[in-house]
């Protein structure tokens, strides 16, 4: 049976060079697989009043729902400051809410994980950032592979669309052994 990724761009800009590679990477993936694009948008603050108060905002109680009903998850990180950009690790921390749909939502699933950003080292430094969280909700990390997308102003031309020949065939390569690791 066909294998569900649901893919998580976690920038919220329009010319975002993560949601563009996400969608190059939905171009990339195998036959027998199929890549569902999300972004991380329409997520407030995390606020435990507002927890209590009003339960999981709509959005992220419909991400946690995607994710529950997908066979993997494939983030792409920006990076900032060495790390995890906030917005994206509030998104995913609402999604963490309650901690009893820990289980359902992200226990055992596999995660990929993937970044571009305009500097030399492509999010290499933000990826490594997300290990722990991956770690303490009890996810399989694909090792496979790496993939750090640097320079991306060069990578992909003003439309978004991925324009390096060698960056899209390490894409694609990722997306076989990810896809192949989820099977
Ligand atoms: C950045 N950027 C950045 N890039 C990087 O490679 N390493 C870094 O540590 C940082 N730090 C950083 C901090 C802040 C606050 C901002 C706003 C930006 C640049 C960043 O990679 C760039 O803005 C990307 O374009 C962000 O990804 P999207 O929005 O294009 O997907």
């Amino acid at each position: 049976m066909s294998k569900r990724i649901v893919g998580i761009a976690g920038s919220l800009r329009g010319g975002s060079f993560n949601a563009a590679l996400l969608r190059a990477a939905q171009e990339e993936c195998p036959a027998g697989t199929t890549l569902e694009i999300e972004s991380s948008r329409g997520i407030p603050l995390y606020d435990g009043d507002v927890e209590a108060a009003q339960g999981i905002p709509p959005r992220a109680a419909e991400l946690k729902d995607k994710v529950a009903a997908a066979d993997a998850l494939l983030l792409v990180t920006p990076e900032y400051n060495n790390s995890i950009p906030g917005a994206f690790k509030n998104a995913i921390d609402w999604m963490t809410r309650p901690p009893a749909d820990v289980p359902r939502v992200f226990r055992n699933r596999p995660v990929g994980l993937i970044g571009a950003s305009p500097g030399a080292y492509g999010t290499v430094l933000s990826q490594t950032a997300w290990l722990p969280v991956f770690r303490t909700l009890g996810m399989r990390p694909f090792f496979g592979q790496l993939l750090y997308v640097g320079n991306a102003g060069k990578v992909f031309d003003a439309a978004g669309k991925l324009v390096d020949d060698a960056i899209r065939a390490r894409l694609r390569k990722y997306m076989e052994g990810f896809a192949a690791f989820v099977a």
